[in-house]
């Protein structure tokens, strides 16, 4: 079982745009996945049209003992993709959970009986507990990165966390999360700006930078409105040529 956290310290660079069709497309090539939605903002969950209310999610799972995975997993509409909504409630979740003690390790122990190929994990911008769980689940670690002036900035900060984490918390349970990849997205012909931005992710990152590039595609984003993967939206555009790429990548380099 391969679980992948797509985190990045910043808002708004296709982390759950990832998710979503990362997901979608390794349950289209017949592997068996979860998606675990860990940020507030419900993004992957309302993406696929999973509907939160009335229901228990990500929330109760981290914040009540008795929550068990068969109590908040739901079924996509996609056949092997199964998901863990989020949604506002988990902001709250948060807060409880950050006062309890070993707050970290809550998800990796809920999601020890999970049986299924790939969990992916969509993280929230900020460091925080849930930004922990994540790192304390996941061995892989796959980092978003829009090419723009301020791309660099944090991500420094931010493998830092993750080495902090691995180095604590980590530690006691002999856990460690290690980038995977990094993953150019809202990609365009490049300007100077950008290009010198891609040399020194190059630079720091060497061989962990996908081949796999994804466009600036409007047909993502019209993706999720309609509550689709892409390749159920419009298989046939850039967007979705580019992901079922970052799919074989993933599969490969896991192999
Ligand atoms: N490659 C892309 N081309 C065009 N729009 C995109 C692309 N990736 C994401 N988007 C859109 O940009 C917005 C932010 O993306 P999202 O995946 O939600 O980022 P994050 O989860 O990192 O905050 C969303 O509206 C999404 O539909
Ligand atoms: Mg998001």
């Amino acid at each position: 079982m391969h679980k992948i956290a797509i985190s990045n310290q910043k808002g708004g660079v296709g982390k759950s745009t990832t998710s979503i069709n990362l997901s979608a497309g390794l349950a289209h090539a017949g592997k068996k996945v979860l998606l675990v939605d860990l940020d507030p903002q419900g993004h992957s969950s309302i993406g696929l049209g999973i509907k939160t209310e009335n229901r228990q999610t990500i929330a109760e799972l981290l914040c009540h003992d008795d929550c068990e995975l068969k109590d908040v997993i739901q079924p996509s509409y996609i056949k092997n993709l199964d998901v863990i909504p989020s949604d506002n409630s988990l902001s709250v979740a948060e807060y409880k959970l950050a006062q309890t003690q070993a707050k970290e390790f809550v998800l990796r122990t809920k999601l020890k009986k999970a049986d299924y190929d790939y969990i992916i994990i969509d993280t929230s911008p900020t460091f925080n507990t849930l930004l922990a769980n994540a790192f304390l689940t996941a061995e892989h670690i796959i980092l978003p990165v829009q090419l723009d002036y301020f791309s660099l900035a944090g991500i420094q900060s931010f493998l830092e966390s993750i080495n902090r984490t691995n180095a604590k918390a980590g530690s006691l349970v002999d856990h460690r999360a290690e980038i995977m990849g990094v993953l150019f997205t809202f990609f365009k012909t490049r300007s100077n700006l950008s290009k010198r931005v891609l040399e020194t992710i190059n630079e720091l990152f060497g061989n962990k930078v996908f081949e796999t590039r994804i466009p600036e595609n409007v047909k993502l984003s019209e993706a999720q409105e309609s509550s689709k993967a892409v390749f159920d939206h419009d298989p046939k555009c850039s967007g979705a040529e580019a992901y079922l790429s970052l799919v074989n990548e993933v599969m490969r380099r896991l192999k």
